[in-house]
């Protein structure tokens, strides 16, 4: 039996996207700035607090910014019967596309995602799919419960071999 793999079939991170996407988030914290993005955090811890989670205690905050700059507030919200729960990434997104951010800026609007969890982790798989409806990369920053910032990473290594509007031609 031939077990050889052709190493061209597999689909791992490669040096070019782990540098690639060390290049994308230097440029743009250098951008956005450290002041601003700790401002957002502390931002998300206190969104944090507005959270409604009596099922799970588990509370989310969130703040996002947008290409054109503005920040929108996001916090989980569950239900009694659970599958309705919103997530706070979620909430921050749809409060973005109420204020009107795809009018404005069109379909692609999220620069950073900026979001508190108890357990300093990052948005959840079905999240991470959410936000690459609005962007082709963004910034994820993880925020600590006292909202000091505890990591920072991007979209597309959260998500890689993504499946994407592109794919349907969008
Ligand atoms: N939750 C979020 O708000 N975002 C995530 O990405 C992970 C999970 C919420 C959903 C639920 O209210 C609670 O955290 C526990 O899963
Ligand atoms: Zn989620």
């Amino acid at each position: 039996m031939d077990t050889h793999i052709s190493p061209s079939l597999l689909r791992l991170p490669t040096n070019e996207s782990i540098e690639s996407s060390r290049g994308f988030l230097a440029k743009e914290i250098r951008s956005i700035g450290m002041a601003r993005l700790s401002v957002l955090a502390k931002r998300a811890a206190k969104n944090r607090s507005l959270s409604y989670s009596p099922y799970s205690n588990y509370c989310v905050g969130v703040t996002l910014l947008s290409t054109s700059g503005k920040v929108y507030d996001g916090a989980n919200a569950e239900r009694a019967s659970y599958s309705e729960t919103d997530h706070g990434e979620e909430a921050a997104v749809t409060a973005a596309i109420l204020a009107g951010e795809v009018k404005k800026t069109g379909r692609k609007f999220v620069r950073a995602i900026v979001v508190s969890h108890a357990s300093n982790t990052a948005p959840c798989g079905r999240c991470r799919q959410i936000l690459l409806e609005h962007c082709d990369d963004c910034v994820v920053v993880m925020v600590k419960i006292d909202g000091s910032i505890s990591g920072i990473t991007n979209l597309k290594t959260l998500l890689p071999y993504a499946f994407s509007p592109s794919d349907l031609g969008k």
